[in-house]
C-alpha cells in the first residue's frame, strides 16, 4: 500500500497539512474546534455552514480553500443522520481520501470531534480504502500530468493508548484489505493459482506462519476428485494452499478461513453467455479475503491460532473437461452426480472442507462467490450467511456488523435438500433454480463433519460493478473484514 498512515494529537486549528478533512454531522453546529478553524479559511466554513452550502448530508463534501501555509484546505465531509461510528467514519474518510487523490494534495489530516476508539479506526481503515487504486497493470501518464498520489494520512485524536491499539488495527486491516483487493483486480491471465502460492508464501514469511501447498499429483494422492473434476480442463497447476498461523496454546484448536479462489470461471462445459463473463475474474474474492485476513491477523499478532486454507483453480473448457452426468468421488468418499460444470465452487469446496477436518477446527468459515441466486437475493448490500449451529451464525453476523460488511442468515432446513438427491450418486451438485443458494450451502455441508462451520456467500457483496462514491468499481474488500472481526472477537 502506498499510504502511509499517521495519528497525531494537537487540535484541528494546529493543524499543517495542505487538506484538513473535518467530518461532520448533518446540520452540524459550529463548535469552538470549527470556529477556531474559520479563521484558516476566512470565515468561509462559518458561512458555509450558515448558508447549508455544506449540510453534513452522507457522502457530502465541500472543499474551502485556505492560504498559503497551515491549513491550506479544508475538506467538510458529512456522515448524515446516522451516528459517527467505525462504519460511518470509514465511509466519510473514504470520501475524503478519494477527494484528496482527485486533488492530488499527497497528504491530508481527519478530523472528528470527540472521535472514539472505533471512529479512529474506522477512520484509519476509510482513508486507506479510499486511496486504494490499483496500477499494476496501467502505463504511468507523463510525469508533468502526473498528480501527487496519497501518500499519508493523520488521523487527529485524543492520546491515549486504546486509540493507539484501534489505530494499529486499521492498519493492519488496511494492507490485508489492500492485498486481497489487489488479488480482485489481477485478471485471470495474471492472477492465477500459482499467484495464491507466491502470495500465500510472502505472507507466511511476513509473519512466521507455516505455509503447505499442495498440487495436482498431493491433491490425487487425497482422492479430491471433486476439486480435481474442475481443474481438469486446465493446464495450470491447481493450487491448495495452507497457511498457519500459530498465535494461541500449542494445543488450542484454530479457526479455520476457507476461500474460494476460482481465478476465472467460464462455466466450463455449461458455458457462460459472454456479456460481463469478465467479471469472472473476481470469482477468487473468497480466497483473496482468506489472504488478506491472514495478513491482518499476522501484522495484529492475535494471541489465537488460525488456519487459512484456500483451494484454487481455473473453470475452463477443453476435451479433457468435466461435464454434466460425469460423477466423481470426493475425498470423503461421496459420489457427487455433475449437473451443471458451472457450480464448479461447491466442487472445490467440498474437498477443502473434507482437508479442514485434519486440523481438529474449533470452527470453520468459508467464503465464496458462489451463487448468482445470492444476488437475486440480497443484491449487493449483504453477505449470505448460512450455518446449522445459531450461535456461530450470529458471531459471524456481528463481526460483519462490526466490520461493515453485514450479512443477512438463511435457512439450512433439511426439507431443501430433496432438491439435491441424485439419481445416481449420493449427492446431486445442483438443485435446480429454486433457493440455489440454500442448496448450494446444503450441498457443502454433506463436507462438513463435525466442526461448527460457517458459510458466506460473497458473490454480491466482494467486487461492485458500479462506482459506490465511497468506493470505486471493483473489489470492496469483503469478505476481510469480517474474518478479521471474528478471529478478533474469538482472541479477546
Ligand atoms: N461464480 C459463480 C457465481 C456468481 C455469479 C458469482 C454471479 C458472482 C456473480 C458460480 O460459480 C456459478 O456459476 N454459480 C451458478 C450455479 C448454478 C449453475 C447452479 C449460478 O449461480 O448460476
Ligand atoms: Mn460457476
Ligand atoms: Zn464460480
Amino acid at each position: 500500500m502506498s499510504l502511509t498512515l499517521h495519528l497525531a494529537h494537537h487540535a484541528p486549528a494546529a493543524s499543517d497539512t495542505p487538506l484538513l478533512v473535518v467530518v461532520l454531522p448533518q446540520a452540524p453546529a459550529l463548535t469552538e474546534a470549527l470556529a477556531s478553524l474559520d479563521a484558516s479559511v476566512g470565515g468561509a466554513l462559518s458561512r458555509s455552514i450558515a448558508r447549508r452550502d455544506f449540510r453534513g448530508g452522507r457522502d457530502e463534501a465541500l472543499l474551502l480553500i485556505g492560504g498559503e501555509g497551515g491549513i491550506q484546505r479544508v475538506l467538510l465531509v458529512g456522515h448524515g443522520s446516522a451516528a459517527l461510528t467505525r462504519t460511518t467514519a470509514r465511509r466519510a474518510a473514504a470520501v475524503a481520501a478519494r477527494q484528496a487523490m482527485k486533488l492530488g494534495v499527497g497528504a491530508m489530516h481527519l478530523y472528528a470531534a470527540d472521535a472514539s476508539d472505533d471512529v479512529v479506526e474506522g477512520l484509519a481503515i476509510g482513508a486507506a480504502a479510499g486511496s486504494w487504486e490499483f496500477t499494476d497493470l496501467r502505463t504511468p501518464a507523463p510525469e508533468a500530468d502526473r498528480r501527487a498520489p496519497l501518500t499519508d494520512a493523520t488521523i487527529l485524536a485524543a492520546d491515549r493508548e486504546s486509540a493507539r491499539t484501534a489505530f494499529s488495527a486499521a492498519v493492519a486491516l488496511g494492507e490485508g484489505q489492500a492485498i486481497a483487493k489487489r488479488l480482485g483486480m489481477l485478471p485471470g491471465n495474471y492472477c492465477t493459482p500459482e499467484t495464491f502460492v507466491e502470495v500465500g508464501r510472502e505472507i507466511a514469511a511476513r509473519h512466521g506462519m507455516t505455509v503447505t501447498v499442495l498440487g495436482r499429483a498431493d491433491m490425487e494422492r487425497e482422492k479430491m476428485g471433486a476439486f480435481l473434476a474442475v481443474a481438469q480442463a486446465t493446464p495450470e497447476e491447481p493450487r491448495l494452499v495452507v497457511l498457519e498461523y500459530k498465535g494461541g496454546a500449542a494445543d488450542a484448536a484454530p479457526v479455520v478461513l476457507m476461500g474460494k479462489g476460482i481465478c476465472f470461471d467460464t462455466g466450463g462445459i455449461s458455458i457462460k453467455p459472454a456479456p460481463e463473463m469478465e467479471w469472472m475474474k473476481f470469482d477468487m474474492s473468497g480466497a483473496g479475503g482468506v489472504m488478506g485476513a491472514m495478513e491482518t491477523i499476522g501484522r495484529m499478532q492475535l494471541p489465537i491460532n488460525v488456519v487459512g486454507i484456500i483451494g484454487s483453480t481455473t473453470n475452463m473448457l477443453s476435451g479433457t473437461a468435466y461435464k454434466p452426468g460425469d460423477v466423481v468421488r470426493a475425498s470423503n468418499g461421496k459420489t457427487i452426480e455433475v449437473v451443471n460444470t458451472d457450480a464448479e465452487g461447491r466442487m472445490v469446496l467440498a474437498d477443502l472442507l473434507v482437508f479442514a477436518k485434519r486440523f481438529n477446527p474449533a470452527v470453520v468459515i468459508d467464503a465464496a462467490t458462489l451463487t448468482g441466486a445470492i444476488v437475486m437475493g440480497l443484491g449487493h448490500n449483504a453477505v449470505g450467511v448460512f450455518g446449522a449451529e445459531r450461535n456461530v451464525v450470529d458471531e459471524v453476523l456481528a463481526a460483519g456488523e462490526r466490520a461493515g460488511e453485514p450479512g443477512w442468515p438463511l435457512p439450512l432446513w433439511d426439507d431443501y435438500k430433496e432438491q439435491i438427491k441424485s439419481d445416481v450418486a449420493d449427492v446431486r451438485q445442483t438443485g435446480g433454480r429454486a433457493a440455489g443458494s440454500i442448496t448450494a450451502a446444503l450441498f457443502l455441508k454433506e463436507f462438513v463433519d463435525g466442526y461448527p462451520w460457517v458459510h458466506l456467500d460473497v458473490a454480491g457483496t466482494a467486487y461492485s460493478q458500479t462506482d459506490l462514491g465511497w468506493i470505486p468499481k471493483g473489489p470492496t474488500g469483503t469478505p476481510v473484514g469480517t474474518f478479521v472481526e471474528f478471529v478478533r472477537a474469538r482472541a479477546r
